[in-house]
């Protein structure tokens, strides 16, 4: 799992297929972002878990991954201190463990953070970056995020980018000026659909059940396709995830909408069984 440059899934089946004809590597940093339609499905547990009810969900998530492989791209991001436990819990296969945060240095007096560096040593392949909980409780600006993502690029790690509107935001007309803002400012120079990912959060559809309706998500996605490639000519090949309140019951129609590459999950990422039932609804 250290490699983790790059998609996990997309690299070991391209380097097996690679190995099996005797053929040179494939550089997959060319081709990733543009063969890999698979969705990607990404728990963020947030502050939540002990030790080993957190081993235990891991390696029954694991179990279930290995059994039924293919559905989609899984990665999970538990609590810093859980890290390492649950990155033994999944050993074998091809779930992707990943930070909730970085620093945007690599070392220093920063008491209480985690270097993107330290993530990647400890065999993290991704590490979320912006999430709107980081933004209100800590007052992360944009800038700080760009330099976050930069940061886990920099340490070979896949960036999950967060945006996303309040509701009063949405209320007063602002989703485009407000999450079009936070592209500009928080995605790290030199993104490529292969080093970044962009998760679309609406701040108000976060741990309340509600979600805008199928036909927004489809428009504010197809907007910050949009405005990514104008502002870092990230295009077709970037994975765009929806996240706030996707459960078993709504993932299948949300996973279908056009330009919905996949899922941030918080609340339905704690158990096997939530978690499970949104990685089967991949259609
Ligand atoms: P919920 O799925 O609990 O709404 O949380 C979404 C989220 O914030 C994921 O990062």
């Amino acid at each position: 799992m250290r490699q983790g440059r790059y998609w996990l899934d997309t690299w070991k089946h391209l380097i097996a297929y690679d190995s099996k004809r005797g053929a040179a590597t494939v550089d997959i940093r060319s081709i990733a972002g543009t063969i890999n339609m698979t969705k990607l499905i990404a728990g963020n547990w947030k502050m939540n878990g002990l030790l080993a009810g957190s081993v235990a969900l891991a390696g029954g998530l694991a179990e279930k991954v290995k059994a039924n492989p293919g559905l989609a791209d899984v990665a999970i991001c538990p609590p810093g201190p859980l890290i390492r436990d649950v990155l033994t819990a999944v050993d074998g296969s091809s779930i992707a463990v990943g930070g909730q945060d970085c620093h945007w240095n690599e070392t220093g007096a920063h008491t209480g953070d985690t270097s993107a560096t330290l993530l990647a040593d400890m065999g993290c392949s991704c590490v979320i970056v912006g999430h709107s909980e980081r933004r209100a409780d800590h007052d992360e600006t944009s800038d700080q995020v760009k330099a976050k993502a930069e940061a886990a690029l920099k340490a070979g790690l896949v960036a999950i980018v967060c945006v996303g509107e309040t509701e009063a935001e949405r209320d007063t007309g602002q989703t485009e000026t407000v999450v079009g803002r936070q592209i500009d400012g928080s995605l790290p120079g030199g993104a490529t659909p292969q080093t970044v990912v962009i998760a679309y959060e609406p701040v108000w559809a976060i741990g309340t059940g509600r979600t805008p309706s199928l036909e927004e998500i489809e428009a504010v996605h197809a907007y910050i396709r949009n405005r990514a490639r104008e502002s870092h000519g990230l295009g077709s090949g970037l994975r765009i995830l929806y996240g706030g309140s996707v459960k078993p019951g709504n993932a299948a129609e949300i996973l279908s909408v056009e330009g919905v590459d996949g899922a941030l999950v918080g609340g339905a990422s704690l158990t096997v069984e939530d978690f499970w039932g949104i990685i089967e609804s991949c259609p």
